[in-house]
C-alpha cells in the first residue's frame, strides 16, 4: 500500500486523512471541498527523488495538476521546481515562492505577453511547440534586450496506450514539432540571436501505466540528441515530462522507480542533466472530494444518490468517463444498494460514478478518493456554483486554503444594462 493510501484510512468505523476525521473537515468546513494530505505529497515527491537519487536531474512539477499556492508552497519548500503553461500559472509560482529559474514553460499557444512575463521573470527553459512560436519568442526576447532559453518539444509519435484525450505524443496530436522536422527547426534556431538552445523536451501523454512507451520516446529523443551533437549543437539537458499514472481502481503503475529503470538505463554515461514534469503521480492519490448525500432518489430502472458536488466540482468523470472511487466516510451496517452518484447539475453526464454498491441515507458523506489531480484546476461555475473549498491536512491539524466562493464573487465581474 501506497503512503498516498494510507493517508486515508478508516479510525474507529470514521474515515480519516491523517489525523483528521472527514466529518470534523465537513463540519468546520462544509461541503463540497477538497481535501488534501501533505503526508502523501510529500512522499510522493520523495519516490520521485529517491528515483533520481545520484543523478543530475531535477523534478518541475505540473501545475495544471494542481495549482493552489499551499500546495505549490509544499513543493517549493521540497526544492521542486515547476512546469508551467500560462501567464497565470507562472504568476501563482512566483506568489508561492517557487524559483523562476527552475521553471519550465510548455504549451502550444504561448502569448506575446506571457513570453514577456517569463522572459523578466527568469524562466529555465522555454519548451517551444512549433516555427511560429520559434519566431515570435526570437523577437520578443530581441525586444528586451535578452536571449531566450529554449528545447525544442519534439513528438517523437508513440503510442502511450492511454485515453485519447490524453495522449499528446501521436503524429495526430497538436503538441510538439515533428520529429523529421527537429533537426532543421534547431539549425534555424542557432542562427536566431536571440535565442540560447539548451535542451530537447517531450511528453507524451498522462495516466501511463507502463513504462514501454517512455522508454521508447527517450531512445527517439537520444538519437536526436546525437545526431544535433554531431551538427555542432550539444544540448544540457532532455526534458521527458510527465505522464506516469497512479492507481483509481485496479490499475497497477509501476512505482516511480519501475517506471524510470529503463529510461535511466539509456542515460548511463551521458552528460545532459534530466528533467521530468510529473502532475497526477505527485498529487492525485493526495487528495478526495468530499461530498454530502443530499437525497436518494429510488426509481424504476435506477438508483440515485444526488450528492452536493457535481460536475462542475469534479468533471473527470463527464470528461473521460473516468473512475473514482467512492467511499462512504462512516459505512452503516445496512444492505447496500445501487446507486448512480449524480450531482445537481442540468446534464446527464452530470456523475461521479455509476453503479456504486453503497449501504447510505440521505446527509451522509461521500469520499470521492484519488480526486488531487485535475480536480479543482479543472473545475467551473457551470450552473451558477460556487466553487468547492479547498483543505490541507498535516498531522492532526487542517487548514483551509481556498475558501468557498460567494455567489456574489460569480457575477461580481459583470453588469446589467444601464
Ligand atoms: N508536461 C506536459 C507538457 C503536460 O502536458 C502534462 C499534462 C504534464 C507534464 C503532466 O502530466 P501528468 O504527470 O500529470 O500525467 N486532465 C487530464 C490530464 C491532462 C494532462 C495534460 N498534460 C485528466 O484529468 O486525466
Amino acid at each position: 500500500m501506497s503512503s498516498a493510501e494510507q493517508s486515508v484510512h478508516f479510525r474507529d468505523g470514521s474515515l480519516h486523512i491523517e489525523g483528521v476525521a472527514l466529518e470534523d473537515i465537513a463540519r468546520r468546513f462544509g461541503t463540497p471541498c477538497y481535501v488534501y494530505s501533505r503526508a502523501a505529497l510529500t512522499s510522493a515527491y520523495a519516490s520521485w527523488r529517491e528515483a533520481l537519487a545520484g543523478r543530475r536531474a531535477s523534478i518541475c512539477y505540473a501545475v495544471k495538476a494542481n495549482s493552489n499556492l499551499a500546495i505549490l508552497d509544499v513543493f517549493a519548500r521540497l526544492g521542486s521546481g515547476f512546469d508551467i503553461v500560462s501567464g497565470g500559472e507562472l504568476a501563482r509560482v512566483l506568489v508561492a515562492g517557487g524559483q523562476a529559474s527552475r521553471t519550465v514553460f510548455s504549451g502550444v499557444g504561448k502569448s506575446t505577453a506571457e513570453m514577456r512575463a517569463a522572459l523578466e521573470a527568469g524562466v529555465h527553459c522555454f519548451n517551444v511547440e512549433s516555427a511560429a512560436e520559434l519566431e515570435r519568442l526570437n523577437s520578443v526576447a530581441g525586444a528586451h534586450g535578452k536571449r531566450a532559453p529554449i528545447a525544442l518539444r519534439v513528438n517523437p509519435d508513440v503510442d502511450p496506450k492511454t485515453h485519447p484525450y490524453i495522449s499528446t505524443g501521436l503524429r495526430k496530436n497538436k503538441f510538439g514539432i515533428a520529429f523529421e522536422d527537429a533537426i532543421a527547426l534547431y539549425a534555424h534556431a542557432r542562427a536566431l540571436a536571440n535565442l540560447e538552445i539548451r535542451g530537447i523536451a517531450c511528453h507524451i501523454g498522462s495516466q501511463l501505466l507502463d513504462p514501454a512507451p517512455i522508454a521508447e520516446a527517450t531512445a527517439k529523443v537520444l538519437g536526436l540528441a546525437d545526431r544535433l551533437a554531431a551538427d555542432g549543437i550539444e544540448l544540457t539537458h532532455l526534458d521527458l515530462g510527465g505522464g506516469l499514472g497512479i492507481r483509481y481502481r485496479d490499475e497497477a503503475p509501476p512505482p516511480v522507480a519501475g517506471y524510470l529503470a529503463p529510461v535511466l538505463a539509456q542515460l548511463e554515461g551521458r552528460r545532459e542533466e534530466i528533467r521530468f514534469e510529473p502532475g497526477r503521480s505527485l498529487v492525485g492519490n493526495a487528495g478526495l472530494l468530499l461530498t454530502r448525500i443530499e437525497y436518494l432518489k429510488h426509481g424504476a430502472e435506477k438508483n440515485f444518490a444526488v450528492v452536493d458536488a457535481a460536475m462542475n466540482d469534479l468533471t473527470r468523470p463527464a470528461l473521460y468517463d473516468a473512475f473514482h472511487e467512492i467511499q462512504p466516510v462512516a459505512p452503516r451496517p445496512v444492505a447496500t444498494c445501487r446507486y448512480d452518484v449524480v450531482g445537481p447539475v442540468c446534464e446527464s453526464g452530470d456523475f461521479l460514478g455509476h453503479d456504486r454498491e453503497l449501504a447510505v441515507e440521505a446527509g451522509d458523506l461521500l469520499a470521492i478518493l484519488s480526486a488531487g489531480a485535475y480536480g479543482m484546476t479543472m473545475s467551473s461555475n457551470y450552473n451558477t456554483r460556487p466553487r468547492a473549498a479547498e483543505i490541507l491536512v498535516d498531522g492532526s491539524q487542517a487548514r483551509q486554503i481556498r475558501r468557498r466562493e460567494t455567489v456574489e464573487e460569480l457575477f461580481a465581474l459583470e453588469t446589467t444594462l444601464p
